[in-house]
């Protein structure tokens, strides 16, 4: 079947379905597919996908390392806001899209592609993300998204057309996958089947980047991370670039349980969905940054700091990654880090991250005030007319009206 579209760039995993995909492609609009895989820390090989993408016919194949501009440019910026969608979700998904989908475009405008086409279902949030940026990026690109498009709506069709494709299928994706998996270097994400009934406790194997809290070491560990301008430079006193510090912190974390996350959230499609996430260096960076801000920030700033982060959180979450209302807030988050600088000290113990040291040569804390002993810099008695101001409102409700 002929159509327009000459050139497609596809976000390309390797993996059964994107290969039906690629293949689908090629059949369904007869035009070339030029297949992107990026290392974004999901923890598989990448270069197989490059072997498979050429036996598949792809014309033209990409496969990036991108684990550093994912933690610099997206995760690193996040984290300076302490984003968490509806409180607990650390947004490990939904953070890669629009670096995905950057990449996609920026690979069609060099090959001359004039669209292209990703994995995400009809159903989910990935889809709107990836769109959103694409069209964020290049207003006039063709959007091609085979599951809203196509009848291969069971695992046995898709299958089916492998077999008849010759698309080499691994024994395990034969069957029914047993969840559907989202992994990079921030999160590793599970959702759907057993999964689907919320009141069912995960099964041990969902789990795959942390151990049990109760299988964790008996004894804790002890981390300490530095902070330059409100991002990690060091984990226990050896610097490292963002990528190296989080893969470090995803071990550490991983050891003692931490960052697993079971919750029902809110997709923007509009319904609820069950999901299951491992966060565990990320998790054990929240609390480290945090701890930070907790001395070098003034209240004003973090307390308005933390009004916007569900704001933030909402607009990374909902896929507007590239919009002017996240670089807005952006801005003002990144200049309230100019002085989050010190080190963070956690103590990690069976699934649990508790900071309990922090010091910062930025610090606001001043024991000389705040002391329980005798000091020399505060007057009691100014505290009376402050309280007394602030009660007068409250004592003329009190005495009652007209
Ligand atoms: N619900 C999460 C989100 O929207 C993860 C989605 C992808 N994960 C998956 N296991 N398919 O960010």
């Amino acid at each position: 079947m002929t159509s327009d579209v000459k050139k497609v760039v596809l976000a390309y995993s390797g993996g059964l379905d994107t290969s039906v995909i690629l293949k689908w492609l090629q059949e369904r609009y007869g035009c070339e597919v030029v297949t992107f895989t990026a290392d974004i820390g999901q923890g598989e090989e990448i270069e197989p996908a490059r072997a498979k993408a050429e036996t598949l016919g792809a014309s033209e194949i990409f496969v990036e390392d991108l684990r550093e501009a994912f933690v610099r440019d997206y995760v690193f910026p996040m984290f300076r806001a302490n984003a968490l969608y509806e409180g607990v979700y650390l947004l490990g998904t939904a953070i890669a899209r629009p670096l995905i989908a950057k990449r996609q475009v920026e690979i069609a405008e060099a090959t001359g592609a004039d669209a292209v086409a990703h994995g995400a279902t009809g159903k989910g949030n990935d889809q709107v993300r990836f769109e959103l940026a694409y069209y964020a990026l290049k207003p006039d690109i063709r959007v091609i998204a085979p599951w809203r498009e196509w009848d291969l709506d069971s695992r046995a069709k898709l299958v089916a057309f492998a077999e008849q494709h010759q698309i080499p299928i691994a024994r395990d994706a034969r069957g029914e996958a047993p969840y559907s998996i989202d992994a990079n270097l921030l999160h590793v994400s599970s959702e759907g089947k057993a999964l689907e009934d919320p009141w069912a406790e995960p099964d041990a194997h969902v789990y795959s980047r942390t151990v049990a809290p109760e299988a964790a070491p008996d004894e804790p560990a002890y981390v300490e991370i530095e902070f330059e301008r409100g991002d990690a430079v060091a984990v226990d006193g050896e610097r490292s670039s963002p990528a190296a510090l989080l893969t470090r912190l995803n071990e550490i974390g991983g050891a003692h349980g931490v960052g697993r996350v079971d919750l029902v959230e809110n997709r923007f499609v509009g319904m609820k969905s069950r999901g299951v996430y491992e966060t565990p260096g990320g998790t054990v960076l929240l609390a480290a940054h945090r701890a930070i801000e907790s001395l070098t920030l003034d209240r004003g700033a973090q307390h308005l700091k933390d009004e916007l982060m569900p704001r933030y959180a909402e607009l990374v979450y909902n896929g507007f990654w590239f919009s002017p209302e996240r670089e807005m807030l952006q801005a003002a988050i990144d200049k309230s880090q100019e002085n989050v600088a010190g080190t963070a000290r956690l103590k990690l113990y069976k699934g649990s991250v508790s900071v309990v040291g922090r010091k910062s040569p930025q610090s606001l804390y001043r024991q000389d005030f705040v002391t329980f002993e005798a000091d020399g810099v505060y007057d009691q008695r100014d505290a009376e007319g402050f309280i007394k101001l602030n009660a007068l409102r409250l004592r003329l409700l009190k005495m009652g009206r007209g």
